[in-house]
């Protein structure tokens, strides 16, 4: 199998490369990364010289490009994980969103289309649903609903990948996942920020009451959940997947700062995010029943690993936050690409 994985170099995508690398050795993976803020390409160091793991420099708007790739290395499916993914930011600045997650969705789509790719894994999320009251959970059915410039975006771009389906007969299957948390998470995200902050003895800013619930899930977890759906899923569908692991903010802040035996003094209420989802939760019987899927970590054991690792992994979060990270492409490549002319 020759598979383009999109956003290889952000959160999931990066754990998801490492992921396939174990789990599919034979495998080779082009990861197509534009190297936004959110791509760390240091977090793939320890498969520099892998010849099975092909880095590739990219949007994935430029049509182009993407079909040039998919002839070049006989791509076989695509795993779409590229995207903007962060809400408050989405709230500063929808365009981007648009442009990658509804647009550069778009023209991937259109590539695999035009080169015959035979399967598209359409990375979706829970946030397509919008906000749910105190109880419930999403099924694949309901209602879609979303509230910010990402969910919406992300929203457009599953919609457009189930188009693709139905009008020209292409592969896609669509997976819908709750919060991801665990290594290699940039740290704007709730729980690494808190992490870091806490770290530095800083304020630990909560949203609003602190009461909002999400539904975590161990980003291996996810990984296990995006392969399976892509070996087993069946073409049109929606899967969602899920931990099991509702949690209210504060709980998660008190959490780490036990963990880290630091005082709930730090915690800071602040301003509400704007349009603030106040419950995710998500029933996962449809990957659980049709494709055997079953999530591993418990949420206490993968949180109290998560914060260790942070811990032990203080440099590669520090040339985040000082953006050191951001010269490791040039370090690498730059003088390569020079010397091929
Ligand atoms: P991330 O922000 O950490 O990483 C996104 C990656 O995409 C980065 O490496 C970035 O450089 C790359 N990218 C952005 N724009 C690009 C473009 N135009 N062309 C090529 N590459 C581009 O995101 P994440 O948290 O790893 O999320 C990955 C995917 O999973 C997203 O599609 C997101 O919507 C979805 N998702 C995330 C979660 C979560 O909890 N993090 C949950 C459900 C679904
Ligand atoms: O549900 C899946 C989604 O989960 C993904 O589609 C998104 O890409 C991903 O970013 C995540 O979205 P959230 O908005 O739920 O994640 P975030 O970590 O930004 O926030 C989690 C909760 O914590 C949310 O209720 C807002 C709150 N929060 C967040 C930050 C950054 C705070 O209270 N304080 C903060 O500083």
């Amino acid at each position: 199998m020759n598979v383009l994985v999109t956003g290889g170099c952000g959160f999931i995508g990066s754990n998801l490369v490492k992921y396939l690398r174990r789990e599919r050795p034979d495998w080779k993976i082009v990861n197509l990364d534009k190297l936004t803020y959110a791509g760390n390409l240091e977090t793939l160091a320890d498969l520099e010289g892998d010849p099975r793991h092909v880095f590739v420099r990219g949007d994935i708007a430029n049509r182009e490009l993407v079909e040039h790739l998919i002839v070049q290395h006989g791509i076989d499916a695509v795993m779409h994980l590229a995207a903007e993914s962060h809400v408050d930011r989405s709230i500063l600045g929808p365009e981007v969103f648009i442009h990658t997650n509804v647009l550069g969705t778009q023209q991937l789509l259109e590539a695999c289309r035009a080169r015959g790719v035979k399967r598209f894994l359409m990375v979706s999320t829970d946030e397509v649903y919008g906000s749910l009251g105190p109880t419930g959970a999403f099924t694949e059915t309901s209602p879609l609903q979303p509230s910010s410039p990402y969910s919406a975006s992300k929203t457009s771009s599953d919609l457009v990948a189930l188009a693709y389906h139905h009008t020209f007969k292409m592969d896609v299957v669509v997976t819908r996942c709750s919060n991801n948390y665990g290594r290699y998470q940039f740290p704007e995200k709730l729980i690494p920020l808190m992490v870091v902050n806490a770290l530095h003895d800083k304020p630990l800013p909560v949203y609003g009451d602190g009461a909002n619930v999400r539904d975590w899930l161990h980003v291996d977890d996810h990984c296990q959940g995006l392969l399976v759906a892509l070996e087993k899923g069946r073409a049109g569908e929606v899967y969602n997947i899920g931990g099991g692991s509702e949690r209210r903010n504060i709980e998660i802040v008190k959490g780490i700062l036990g963990l880290l035996k630091k005082p709930e003094s730090l915690i800071q209420y602040v301003a509400d995010r704007p349009g603030h989802d106040r419950r995710y939760a998500i029933d996962p019987t449809k990957i659980r029943t049709e494709l055997g899927y079953q999530p591993k970590h418990t949420f206490e054991q993968g949180l109290a690993e998560t914060v260790t690792w942070y811990v032990e992994n203080r440099a590669w979060w520090e040339r985040v936050t000082s953006g050191a990270y951001r010269q490791y492409f040039d370090t690498q490549y730059k003088a390569r690409l020079q010397g091929r002319g």
